[in-house]
Parts: C-alpha cells; sequence; structure tokens
C-alpha cells in the first residue's frame, strides 16, 4: 500500500426530510449567497425548502449557472459576492452548481486572475465557506475538494482541486433526485461507476480493503443502478444510489492506491469540443482506453472481471476482454452510449485534436503508469470512433 494522507472534513447531513437541517449548520444573520443552476429548483420544491431553512440568515441569490459551470458566468456571482459582502455561500443542485460555487468561493479572495486557479493551477491561500443541497448523484462533489470549470472563448474545460473548498456540509435528500430525468440518472451511474475504476482498475498495491470498497461500489451500482432508473420514486434504491456516488469520490477508495484518471482527461476534452455530457464522454473512452492498456492492467482486469462479474473461466485474454465487454453492456443498458461515432459532431480528426489538445496542455503521460501518451490517446479515440 501507499503511503497517504486521508482528511474529510464535510459533514453529510442524509436521508428524507434532511434540508431544514441546514438552518442549524449556518450562524443566524450570516449573508449567505445562495446559487443554483437554470431552474430545476424551483420546478421540484427544493428551491422553497432551502428558503425556508435560510429564514434565519440574510440571502442573495444568484441562479443560471449552466451544465459544465461557465467561468464567465462565475466571475459574475463573483462580483456580486464582493459587492454584497457575502460570507457563505450553499450551492443548490448538480455537479455543475456544486463546482462552481467552489470556484466562485475561491475566486472571490483570489488576488490577481481567477482563471489562474484553473490554468496555472495557482494556489488557492483561502476561500469563502460553503455549503451544498446536491440534486443529483454523479461527481461526488458534495464531499470532495474538486471543481471542473469550463471557458468557452478558450474552449478549455479544466480542473482544480484546493482543500480550502470542501463543502462544510452537503445535505443529502434522495427525495430531491427524484424529478431527475432518466438521461441524468443514467450519467450519474456512468459518472460514479468510472470515478470507482479510475481509482481501482491500476495495478495490484497490496491494498486488499480499498480494493474491495471499489468492488463493493461497483457492485452496488451494477445491482441498483437498473431499479433506479426504471423506479425513480423507489427510495431505498435512491438513497442507496446517492449514497454510493458520494463514497466513488470523497476520497477514501483512493487511499494508498495508483489512481489513472486518463479516461476523465480525455473526457473532458471531448466535452470542451462537443458539449458531449460528462458521463458520456466516460462510456465513450474508457472501454477503449482498457483494451487499449490490456497488458499494463491485466492483473486488475482479472481481479475486476472476476469479483465484479463472475467471470472464471477461460484464459487470460478471453476473461479480459469478456470483463470489458460486461463494462460496456452494462453502460449501454442504461442508455448510455460506449462509440464515440454514436455522438454527433464526432469527427475522423477528433482522435489527433484531442491528443494535440491534451499534448499542448503538458498532458502527455496520463495514468497510473505515464503510458498514455498522445499516440495511445488518438489510438483509443479511433477505437471509439471506428467501432
Ligand atoms: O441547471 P438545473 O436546472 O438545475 O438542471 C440540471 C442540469 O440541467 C439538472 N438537474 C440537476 N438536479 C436536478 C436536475 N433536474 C431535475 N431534477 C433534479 N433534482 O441536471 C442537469 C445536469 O446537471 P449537472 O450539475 O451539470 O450534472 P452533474 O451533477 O453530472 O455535473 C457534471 C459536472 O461536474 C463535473 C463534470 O465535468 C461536469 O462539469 N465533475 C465534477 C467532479 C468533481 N467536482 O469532483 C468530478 C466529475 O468527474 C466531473 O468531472
Ligand atoms: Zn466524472
Amino acid at each position: 500500500m501507499f503511503n497517504f494522507e486521508y482528511w474529510n472534513p464535510t459533514k453529510i447531513l442524509f436521508g428524507k426530510g434532511q434540508i431544514p437541517a441546514v438552518a442549524h449548520e449556518i450562524p443566524a444573520g450570516t449573508k449567505v449567497l445562495m446559487t443554483y443552476g437554470g431552474g430545476s429548483i424551483r420546478a421540484n420544491g427544493v428551491y422553497d425548502q432551502v428558503r425556508s431553512a435560510l429564514a434565519h440568515c440574510r440571502v442573495i441569490e444568484f441562479g443560471g449557472i449552466q451544465p459544465n459551470p461557465e467561468y464567465r458566468t462565475l466571475m459574475e456571482a463573483v462580483e456580486l459576492a464582493r459587492k454584497e459582502k457575502a460570507e457563505f455561500l450553499l450551492a443548490v443542485g448538480g455537479g455543475s452548481v456544486l463546482d462552481g460555487t467552489k470556484f466562485i468561493a475561491a475566486a472571490i479572495p483570489f488576488e490577481g486572475e481567477p482563471w489562474d486557479i484553473v490554468q496555472k493551477g495557482a494556489g488557492v491561500k483561502s476561500a469563502i465557506p460553503l455549503g451544498s443541497v446536491l440534486t443529483l448523484p454523479a461527481t461526488g462533489s458534495e464531499a470532495n475538494p474538486y471543481a471542473v470549470i469550463s471557458r468557452a472563448e478558450t474552449g478549455e474545460k479544466l480542473a482544480f482541486s484546493s482543500p480550502h473548498v470542501y463543502p462544510k456540509f452537503s445535505v443529502l435528500d434522495p427525495e430531491t433526485t427524484f424529478s431527475l430525468p432518466p438521461r441524468q440518472v443514467a450519467n450519474g451511474i456512468v459518472d460514479a461507476f468510472v470515478h470507482t475504476m479510475e481509482q481501482y482498475l491500476t495495478f495490484p498495491a497490496h491494498a486488499e480493503l480499498n480494493d474491495r470498497f471499489a468492488e463493493s461500489i461497483l457492485q452496488t451500482l451494477i445491482e441498483i443502478g437498473p431499479k433506479t432508473l426504471a423506479n425513480p420514486k423507489d427510495y431505498d434504491a435512491r438513497a442507496a444510489f446517492v449514497w454510493t456516488a458520494t463514497m466513488a469520490l470523497n476520497g477514501l477508495i483512493g487511499c494508498g492506491v495508483p489512481q489513472d484518471w486518463a479516461t476523465h482527461m480525455i473526457g473532458h476534452e471531448l466535452t470542451a469540443l462537443y458539449g458531449i455530457d460528462h458521463a458520456r464522454t466516460l462510456a465513450a473512452v474508457a472501454p477503449h482506453l482498457y483494451r487499449v492498456l490490456r497488458h499494463g492492467k491485466a492483473a486488475k482486469l482479472l481481479q475486476y472481471g472476476e469479483r465484479v462479474w463472475g467471470i472464471r473461466e477461460g484464459p487470460d485474454e478471453e476473461r479480459i476482454e469478456a470483463a470489458i465487454r460486461r463494462t460496456e453492456e452494462f453502460f449501454e443498458s442504461l442508455g448510455v452510449p460506449t462509440r464515440l461515432a454514436r455522438y454527433e459532431g464526432v469527427r475522423a480528426e477528433t482522435p489527433r485534436e484531442v491528443a494535440q489538445r491534451l499534448k499542448q496542455r503538458g498532458m502527455e503521460k496520463l495514468g497510473e503508469r505515464g503510458a498514455v501518451t498522445p499516440p495511445v490517446v488518438e489510438e483509443i479515440l479511433r477505437r471509439s470512433l471506428a467501432a
């Protein structure tokens, strides 16, 4: 097992009817900037619940944070928060609202150009405290220090991380997710699945407990994913899904193990170029990446096939291929295509273009072994496009 530090300060308020608990987490009289997206929280009643819970605070609002939160929009919120002297930010929505709010929190006290936070990895020395009410299980943003920000004018989608932007608390009420369209639920299942794979499907590191944490997350997603998609108001299935998605990217399963993240880096470029939903980019990259890198990942692919899918028979190569095929079939069964050719706008030049963009960003050795070089990126995407 590798050395690691583990610290997760986010308090989780989980379950039905937990939104009023926000009242106990923010002191009376605090000036709160409540942030949200394009209106789903007004349609499903979450907005009213949050406003009631904030009755003891001075509240200002900023709505309109887009999916793949946009730098320009977020800077408007930064301006508002600075002018109004906001003391606390409350993000209400999905991963995009949460990520956008983390950026706002870090940008408010930042000296200089806040885009440097994402583009140059400029150190975040402080941030305005934030909390969240999560309405879309997928990203893990509710209990992690990461955010991914897009900038349309330069065609970029970049991540940053800072311990200062861990939410102080996150409300996870599964009932707030009942209004999600099936596409977003399917996306969430795939995103959580691939987060787990990025921290698991590498090489063995004598991390028996962490391997089994990861395998239990994958098995739970395989079991409850289709159930929660088919029966969105089945509270128990949805609650299991919400908690599973949080656990997939709150730092725990990544302790002491090598991590990959190449699928995500390639995926971000596809979203920046074509606007493809985050999880869908992952589905179109991951299986092809596993095939191209199957030799370096062989031991874990065999373990994954055996423990997660029950594949025990046959020569190694066949078992590995079967495990990858089951993964593709699982994503497809949720309605998420695993072939780039099935996404609009993608062209024959896309593989080379994505490889070049990553190269320009200095991302020339991705993956747990640094084996995902620009030619390998190209090969992965060519297979996805041709398949
Ligand atoms: O904007 P509103 O009106 O709220 O609608 C949203 C949006 O259109 C809607 N929605 C959210 N909750 C709903 C709902 N509709 C009905 N009922 C509800 N309860 O869903 C749509 C998509 O929302 P979005 O927040 O964009 O989705 P998601 O949570 O999948 O977040 C994706 C973003 O997170 C980043 C992605 O790159 C992408 O930008 N990620 C963040 C990570 C992190 N912070 O750790 C890690 C991930 O790998 C990922 O990269
Ligand atoms: Zn993701």
